[in-house]
């Protein structure tokens, strides 16, 4: 049964300009804390490391095809992708499995080139790991919809995914949380969670998105796990050991320790 190492909302710059617009966001140390993290990850010696999402912290203006610096989309794309490269040869350095979704703040498509089209179904130390791939609707609340949502129903009641389970995913289900005027958790949030704890086969759902972090643990000890924001000093990360029946242990880190 797996060890998780669990780190979510980077935020890195490097090879994109500037920084993120909140200053407590470090962005341009992200590099040099992944390194931190690198030698964390060594003596913790986790069977998989998971990032769930805002790896990169690309402008929304970038995101949405009209760069305000004047620059053309051509080069931001270049360095979007060579800091995802970044931690595509940071994860292969560690040796040991890797996972990760995409964010809200990340270019999904320049993700899926540089992670060459991850597959969404993984088996690691016994437990099957789904990622999900999900979006904000136009109303900034999180949604699971089309290929997502059928890949959400099938590892819930499909004959071939009747095994322990982990779900990875950028947006949250449980706490519900509004804040700033934004729902952070998903539309259908609570049927989800419901629909989850009546398969009985899911044991964590490992998240990111809203920066502060929380930890639930709902019918039959499923926890609802985001860690702080990794950008935020102290640099807060989490591992988790899990069992067949259920989490054993949730432990809360940072590169400050
Ligand atoms: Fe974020």
């Amino acid at each position: 049964m797996p060890r998780v190492l669990h780190f979510t909302d980077a935020h890195l710059r490097c090879n994109q300009p500037g920084s993120a617009s909140d200053s407590l966001r470090l962005s341009r140390q992200m590099p040099d804390m992944l390194g931190r993290l690198a030698s964390r990850i060594a003596k913790l010696q986790p069977d998989v490391v998971v990032m769930t999402g805002d790896f990169l912290d690309v402008p929304d203006d970038v995101l949405d095809g009209v760069p305000a610096d004047g620059r053309s989309l051509e080069v931001w794309r270049a360095e979007i992708e060579a800091d995802f490269r970044i931690y595509h040869d940071w994860f292969e350095s560690l040796s040991i499995p890797y996972l990760g979704v995409p964010g809200n703040h990340d270019d999904v498509e320049a993700f899926r080139r540089v992670f060459d089209d991850p597959p969404l179904v993984n088996d690691i130390a016994g437990m099957r790991f789904f990622s999900f791939w999900d979006s904000l609707g136009p109303d900034r609340q999180p949604r699971r919809t089309g290929d997502q949502r059928d890949l959400y129903d099938a590892a819930l009641t499909a004959d071939e995914h009747a095994t322990p389970q982990i779900h990875l995913q950028h947006y949250m289900i449980d706490p519900p949380i509004h804040a700033k005027g934004w729902n952070y958790e998903y539309k259908g949030a609570a049927e989800m969670k419901q629909s989850m704890e009546t398969s009985g086969r899911v044991r964590a759902v490992l998240s990111g998105h809203h920066h502060p972090g929380s930890l639930a643990t709902g019918a039959g000890g499923l926890i609802h796990s985001l860690p702080p924001a990794f950008c935020e000093a102290p640099h807060p990360f989490r591992v988790y050991d899990i069992g067949e029946v259920g989490v054993i242990s949730v432990r809360d880190f940072n590169l400050q320790d």
